[in-house]
């Protein structure tokens, strides 16, 4: 192993300080999210896809508003849209609110998204995309980088062509999901994709896909020469994952700590989206969490059923007593809220992936 995971790298003139990025993940990449892959680890997180079309009309029905946090840095925000000028106008209200790096979405498979042009549909029109990075270039003076899929159709190489191109517009790294967005989530990603891609183009290309443990993330940076392994699916509920990747840790967490980090989640979340949201949001993130901690089973399904989000933290509180310690730590580290920003002309996409 030639690359060292907690040695830092840049984005520009970013230092990153691991190889491991946390990936966006429209529904999941809260603030919570990212400020807990932060905490194990993470060198960069990034925000789940922004919607440009907030700018110009306000109807698009919206899951939330992006805050932006003192300890989330570095922090990409992903903007997606279709129209160079709303895009680099967005990017440069993103760049405003405190982003390090503005990603562009040019992978999101979703049919909402690519029929309004956007996400993978960009890859089917290679001018339109590359007057996008340009444009977005031009209009911010942090760096801008763009997350793509390999193409539309299965077996397409468009990320091959396009990549190139869109260093020559401005890109300062490419991160490459290498399944097509016809694959979905299916299949598997094809890194040797990604390691044509490290040839061809001089800025550091992050690799996404199938990356849940420290010797996939060791030989596909090996196989790739790629700058950093980016970690999706893989850390939903399971920071740890973050853990046993940059250190070879692989301690299973104690009960304690995973009830822990979820009622810390569960307040964070509850904070920024409010209860109501909150309470029906978080229910997946029970399930992903109590996969670890040795939960009875029942538990799980019994979290499910509750409402009110303080009435779940008093239960996992019962189930390990001495979480509560850990809670008062994690949350007496946590910066005052007072010093976010909220940015509300940029509605978060309901309807995201990549
Ligand atoms: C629920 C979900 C939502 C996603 N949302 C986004 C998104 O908003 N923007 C994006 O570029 N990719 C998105 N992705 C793609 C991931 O960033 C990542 O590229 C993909 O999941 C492959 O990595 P993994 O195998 O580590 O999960 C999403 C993926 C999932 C599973």
């Amino acid at each position: 192993m030639q690359t060292h995971l907690r040695e830092p790298w840049w984005i520009g003139e970013v230092e990153v300080p691991t190889r491991v990025v946390l990936a966006p993940m429209a529904g999941v990449s809260v603030q919570a999210f990212r400020r807990q892959g932060r905490r194990f680890g993470a060198g960069l997180v990034c925000s789940e896809m922004v919607s440009c079309a907030g700018i110009e009309h306000r109807n698009e029905r919206t899951l939330d508003y992006l805050r932006v946090g003192r300890d989330e840095h570095p922090l990409a925000i992903q903007i997606f849209g279709a129209e160079p000028r709303v895009m680099a106008e967005a990017a440069r209200m993103v760049e405003a609110a405190g982003a390090d790096i503005v990603d562009m979405n040019f992978g999101c498979p979703v049919r909402k998204v690519t029929k309004t042009g956007a996400g993978a549909h960009l890859l089917e029109d290679p001018a339109l995309a590359c007057r996008i990075v340009a444009d977005v270039a031009a209009a911010v003076s942090v760096p801008v980088t763009v997350k793509m899929r390999r193409g539309v159709a299965d077996g397409s190489r468009t990320c091959l062509e396009l990549g190139p191109r869109f260093v020559e517009e401005g890109a300062a790294s490419l991160t490459l999901h290498p399944r097509s967005a016809r694959q979905m989530y299916t299949g598997y990603a094809d890194h040797s994709l990604t390691a044509e891609l490290v040839e061809l183009v001089d800025v550091p290309v992050v690799a996404s896909g199938d990356v849940t443990s420290r010797a996939k993330a060791e030989a596909v940076i090996d196989a790739t020469g790629a700058a950093a392994v980016m970690v999706g699916r893989g850390a939903q509920g399971n920071p740890w994952a973050l853990r046993e990747i940059l250190d070879g840790d692989a301690t299973e967490p104690s009960r304690e700590e995973v009830a822990a980090e979820l009622i810390v989640f569960i307040r964070e979340t509850v904070r920024e989206l409010g209860e109501r949201r909150a309470s029906g949001f978080l229910k997946k993130f029970y399930s992903w969490y109590l996969g670890y901690g040795r939960f009875p089973k029942p538990f799980k399904q019994e979290l499910v059923q509750i409402h009110d989000t303080e009435d779940v933290v008093t239960r996992l509180l019962a189930a390990a007593p001495g979480a509560a310690e850990l809670v008062a730590r994690l949350e007496a580290e946590r910066p005052d809220p007072a010093g976010e920003i909220l940015l509300d002309q940029l509605p978060i996409s309901i309807y995201g992936g990549g």
